[in-house]
């Protein structure tokens, strides 16, 4: 392992609640669990070794910006700038942020190019694969760590912020997953998230989406669901952006 990921993992090691006894870093991460006990459909498309190399060039940002209602809605540069905006991550301060479910590491190198040298970003995933090619990529400033995003490993007010895209939707409980990222966030510190957004109220839309949740574990977010999943935690500054099948939503942590 190269001097600068050491010194990167030693200070992800600080920022965990359990420290490993022996940190298991073979894989160019650092390894806090093993294979998640039975994943969902959609969770073990995330697993197979295909996606991964195609992820980033094809899949996402075609599917993405379909979702996001391409050519009108912002595109991943777009996405990107937007994200670092909500997240004041636009002077390159020495921030630490956390990237929930950061696939091969897309989103968290967007953010990395808006902190300083000396900050870090801790990209989260439990894809051995998606991981993989996330550190065949690497950066000074962010480093990566298998782990549960429903179960985030990190102390409580570490982060100064927090970012989960295209992820929520696959988590088997995704409010607690938002109680989380809100622990593990500092007061004052901001929040962002992209995901599914159900586009109609209509009865038939929920009941489709419920239908899709049961077989392949997606979840269709309402359009105020997740808002609200903020306010209700006392979120200040909660602000949305909704695109035909997706939603971006942010605030700062009370
Ligand atoms: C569609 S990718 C998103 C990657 C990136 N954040 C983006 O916006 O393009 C979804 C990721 O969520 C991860 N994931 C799903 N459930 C997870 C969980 N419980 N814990 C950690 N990662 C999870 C998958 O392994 C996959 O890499």
């Amino acid at each position: 392992m190269s001097e600068t990921l050491q010194t990167t993992m030693a200070r992800v090691l600080g920022l965990l609640r359990e420290p490993p006894e022996a940190p298991d870093t073979s894989a160019g991460y650092l390894d806090l669990f093993g294979p998640p006990a039975k994943p969902s459909l959609a969770q073990s498309v995330m697993e197979s070794a295909f996606l991964p190399r195609i992820y980033e060039k094809v899949w996402r940002p075609v599917g993405f910006n379909l979702a996001k209602g391409w050519p009108f809605g912002p595109d991943t540069a777009a996405e990107h700038a937007l994200a670092r905006e909500w997240l004041g991550l636009t002077d390159r301060r020495p921030a630490t942020v956390l990237d929930v479910a950061c696939g091969p590491g897309n989103v968290t190198r967007a953010l990395a190019e808006g902190v300083a040298l000396d900050g870090l970003v801790v990209g989260l995933d439990a894809s051995e694969t998606m991981l993989a090619q996330a550190v065949g990529d690497p950066r000074a400033n962010v480093a990566y760590v298998r782990g549960d995003a429903v179960d985030l490993p990190f102390r409580d007010g570490v982060f100064d912020a927090v970012c989960c895209f295209g992820a929520l939707y696959l988590f088997d409980d995704p409010w607690a997953a938002v109680d989380g990222m809100t622990r593990v966030l500092k007061p004052g510190g901001r929040l962002v998230i992209l995901t599914s957004r159900r586009p109609t109220p209509l009865p038939a839309a929920r009941i489709a989406g419920e239908l899709l949740r049961r077989t392949t574990g997606f979840t269709v977010f309402g359009d105020r669901e997740v808002t609200r999943a903020l306010a209700s935690r006392g979120f200040t500054d909660v602000r949305r952006r909704r695109y035909p099948l997706m939603q971006m939503v942010g605030g700062r942590r009370p």
